[in-house]
């Protein structure tokens, strides 16, 4: 018999769920808990609120869980198969919607819709509608259901057929592709994509312009919203946790650490980046800006330190690798260049490390933000709420960052190295109290949606 389950109010549904599982080399498993604004905004609605979390099994700990039965209150594993995962994941998810989103595609080569295309949209298919599936089988009454991402674009008009009483959300953490973009996908594709979505009660983005580009394609595909309405959330950080993680006796180690790494007497500036090593990250053009600036302005010679935490992501995909070998590269020859025996002008650091991340926010001088594309950005939020001393923002335009945060960032357009490296001069210099009031208001901005009220506002909203 089925383990009896009691129906849950409010569930959300995401690819990569709260926790993650690995085995032990005794055969135990030890359960990690994922970092990031949703699940701190889902766990600060509290354990008797009897919320459901729906996500996959992403690897071998994962699934082991699933077949031991472990869980955690409150989260259930979809143990989909492998193949399957892995084309819809890693084939339609990160490798086409993603770039589209993104706007990573380089002409010639790419996109090709062909065959393998279609058989991994089959597979995409299999793997929302087992979502949708949980969800139907796990809402109360009336529910209300928010289901996260491109990942799962098809879930809330598969759950609208299976289940007609449920409130459903659809929110998206990436940017939406502007319409003539979109249209690269097949039209069919692309149809059935915005009519997947538009299931859904209503359709949150992280900023306005996400919101106006998703409707504009909406219009121009399939004739309109449909009765569907469109949201705004600008997640922010959360300014409680950070500080309060961020002067734990961990950072302070590593602080002293970084602090040796970075050498000089203590006069050295720190220009401080931290991402997943991801393509739309624009990590090599910000370190070819960084060596323009040691270029044209010697005087920062043995002066400026540059703070580059660029963790692997997605290595599964072989322009991941490659891009992750070309940001260690670029950082060698940044180094080779300009070294000298008491300075080393770029530190990379690869090894994914929340505490040595939030000591390097707190050294930063200089944050450097300039992503191609990214729906938010949230380091670009982060910082200033943690640096010590404030720190000057330099920030992609095309960051959705930008719209909170851009009156008083040093505003970059991600592709001009030139700029780039010359606001990078800029924030080097720009005036201690300057640097510290624009921080103060950053900070400010940044925190006006903390993740709890972000949550619990898009849970108002779906019921009203
Ligand atoms: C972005 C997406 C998330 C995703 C995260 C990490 O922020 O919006 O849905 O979880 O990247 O990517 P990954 O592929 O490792 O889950």
């Amino acid at each position: 018999m089925a383990p009896e389950r009691t129906a849950a109010p409010i569930l959300v549904a995401s690819n990569r769920g709260p926790v993650t599982y690995s085995v032990r080399p005794d055969g135990g498993l030890d359960a990690k808990r994922g970092g990031g604004g949703l699940v701190s905004g889902l766990s600060a609605i509290g354990p008797d609120a009897g919320a459901l979390w729906v996500c996959a099994a992403l690897g071998d700990g994962d699934r082991e869980a699933v077949r031991r039965g472990v869980t955690e209150p409150g989260v259930r594993m979809l143990d989909i198969d492998a193949d399957v995962h892995a084309d819809a994941y890693q084939g339609i998810a990160n490798s086409v919607l993603w770039f589209v989103h993104h706007m990573l595609y380089q002409t010639p080569l790419e996109p090709v819709f062909d065959q393998e295309f279609r058989r991994q949209w089959a597979a995409y298919e299999r793997y929302n509608r087992a979502f949708a599936e949980a969800l139907a089988d796990g809402a109360a009454p009336g529910a209300a259901v928010l289901v996260q991402d491109y990942h799962l674009a098809l879930v809330p008009g598969m759950l609208r057929e299976l289940r007609d009483d449920l409130r459903i959300g659809h929110f998206s953490h990436t940017p939406w592709a502007p319409v003539d973009y979109f249209r690269m996908l097949p039209d069919d594709i692309a149809e059935q994509l915005l009519r997947g979505m538009l299931g859904a009660d209503r359709l949150g983005f992280l900023t306005r312009r996400w919101a106006d580009t998703f409707t504009a394609c909406c219009d121009a595909v399939v004739g309109g919203l449909g009765g569907a309405r469109v949201g705004v959330h600008g997640l922010g950080a959360d300014a409680d946790f950070l500080r309060e993680r961020a002067h734990r006796d961990d950072v302070a180690e590593r602080t002293a650490a970084l602090r040796r790494q970075i050498g000089g007497t203590g006069e050295r500036r720190t220009i401080v980046r931290v991402d997943r090593t991801e393509l739309s990250k624009n990590i090599v053009r910000g370190l070819r800006a960084y060596e323009l600036l040691l270029d044209e302005h010697p005087e920062w010679h043995e002066r400026v330190v540059h703070l580059a935490f660029a963790y692997p992501s997605r290595q599964d995909l072989a322009v991941y690798r490659d891009y992750t070998a070309e940001v260690a590269r670029v950082a060698d020859s940044v180094n080779s260049r300009f070294s000298t025996p008491g300075w080393t002008p770029v530190i990379l650091h690869v090894e994914d490390d929340f505490a040595r991340s939030l000591a390097a926010y707190r050294l930063a001088d200089v944050a450097l933000v300039n992503p191609i594309r990214d729906g938010m950005n949230l380091v670009a939020k982060e910082i200033p709420v943690v640096s010590d001393a404030g720190c000057a923002l330099v920030l992609s335009r095309e960051a959705g960052a930008h719209e909170e945060l851009g009156a008083d960032a040093l505003t970059v357009n991600p592709y001009d190295v030139v700029s780039t490296a010359a606001a990078l001069h800029e924030a080097l210099t720009m005036p201690h109290e300057e640097r510290a009031a624009r921080t103060e208001r950053l900070a400010a901005a940044a925190t006006a949606l903390p993740p709890e009220r972000w949550f619990l506002d898009q849970v108002r909203e779906l019921k009203r």
